[in-house]
């Protein structure tokens, strides 16, 4: 058996629980399968180690908070949420947020920060130790779709907290001199219950501002907002989200003690997402790598969208739910929406035979011909041919044209 000590270094490391390891010699009997050309029994670990990582994100771990952290009364169901005197309308939304099968995906940078984040809140004694306290407010910014939102719930769900939700456009009223008060009471309610508060669409401050006529009410809601911000500091948690990062007000900036940056996903992180929004469809490695591909630079909901169109063409189609039916799919999904920055993606809207081109000429796209093949039911020998062709440069050409 010709891997066998690889396969009796995954169990040594198994059998110790020590996680890092195991990790390492699973990936290092995966290349020595590869490397050997039993290529699918390779892209089976890829598929079982995604999939483990998947149960490992859908069962995300609550954290341990102590109560006496976060001070305020327990925010029951059907409790009313505030609202702007003068219209009526609701100043936030509530909600008590459940781990789901919805966790967000984030590169390591951002995920790292979050864990850290979250662990702060279940290490308070030995924070303590060094005078400081877990971190209160957090400001999260980034591209729309990206999955800011999602993340604030997320946290919230980990924390075991309700969400209590304003967003900027709805508390700024369009009675002048009562946005002030729709804050100061939207921070009384959240100040009075044990909550995550978070302050969505923070972006509509700024485009108040670009509005002369509303200098002055402006300087007042910013005004309200940094003094509800600094008296909140003894209460919960304060997440706000903003598309734009530099917009905002930099007093207000500096209120918030970590700023996180979620951007579209890239790597892993796309793949993964690649493969959670294509099930029950099972993608093989080849086929999640080609929507990866042509997918670059897509925000998470972008990516989910495309997705979604894929599996519908696919069921009506009535096609296999294989690779080759899942690369046909993507060139109509794609062709549909002909307007593409990202290259590859307007080639496979156009044409897949310079699709298959483009890839197989591409050293920095990570597959033999046989994997292109199998993934797009070209065959090996039809993708050599096509790689000969290079009709994927008069596609490029006309691109610059
Ligand atoms: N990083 C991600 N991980 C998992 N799902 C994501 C991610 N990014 C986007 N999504 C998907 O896209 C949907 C929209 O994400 P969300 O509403 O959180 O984006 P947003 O950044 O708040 O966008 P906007 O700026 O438009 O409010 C999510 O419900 C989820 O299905
Ligand atoms: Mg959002």
């Amino acid at each position: 058996m010709e891997h066998f000590p690889a396969i009796q270094s995954v169990i040594r490391a198994a059998l110790t629980g020590d996680r890092d390891a195991l990790d390492k010699q699973i990936l290092r009997l995966r290349d020595r399968l590869e490397k050997a050309g039993q290529v699918k029994e390779a892209a089976t670990i890829d598929r079982l180690r995604a999939s483990a990582q998947e149960a490992h994100d859908l069962a995300p771990s609550r954290v341990e908070v102590s109560r006496a952290q976060i001070v305020g009364e327990v925010l029951a169901q059907g409790i009313n949420p505030p609202i702007d005197k003068e219209t009526g309308a609701k100043l936030c939304s509530i909600d008590f947020p459940a781990s789901s099968n919805e966790s967000p995906v984030y590169g390591d940078a951002v995920r790292e920060t979050i864990e850290e984040l979250l662990k702060e809140w279940s290490s308070i004694a030995a924070l303590k130790s060094v005078g400081v306290e877990p971190t209160r407010s957090l400001l999260i910014y980034g591209p729309p779709g990206s999955g800011k939102t999602l993340t604030a719930h997320h946290i919230a769900a980990r924390l075991g907290l309700p969400l209590i939700t304003a967003r900027i456009d709805g508390l700024i009223s369009s009675f002048l001199g009562t946005t002030a008060r729709n804050i100061a009471n939207l921070f009384d309610f959240a100040n009075r219950y044990a909550c995550v508060l978070l302050l969505d669409e923070f972006d509509a401050l700024a485009k108040l501002r670009d509005d002369p006529q509303e200098i002055g009410e402006i300087k007042r809601v910013v005004n309200t907002l940094l003094q509800n911000l600094d008296l909140r500091r003894g209460h919960g948690i304060t997440i706000a989200i903003t598309n734009h990062d530099r917009l905002l007000d930099p007093a207000v900036w500096r209120r918030f003690e970590t700023q996180i940056q979620i951007g579209e996903p890239a790597g892993q992180a796309r793949e993964f997402l690649i493969s959670r929004f294509l099930r029950p469809i099972e993608a093989p490695t080849g086929t999640l790598r080609v929507f990866s591909y042509c997918l670059a630079g897509r925000s998470g909901s972008d990516i989910e969208r495309v997705c979604t169109a894929v599996k519908r063409t696919i069921a009506v189609s009535g096609a296999a739910r294989d690779g080759p039916a899942l690369f046909h799919a993507l060139s109509i999904v794609l062709g549909r929406t002909p307007h593409h920055d990202h290259l590859p993606a307007r080639i496979l809207a156009t044409d897949q035979e310079a699709f298959v081109s483009l890839i197989a000429n591409d050293s920095a796209f990570p597959m033999k011909q046989t994997e292109i093949g199998e993934a797009t039911g070209y065959g090996q020998s039809r993708v050599s041919d096509l790689k000969k062709t290079k009709r994927h440069l008069g596609l490029m050409e006309g691109a610059h044209a």
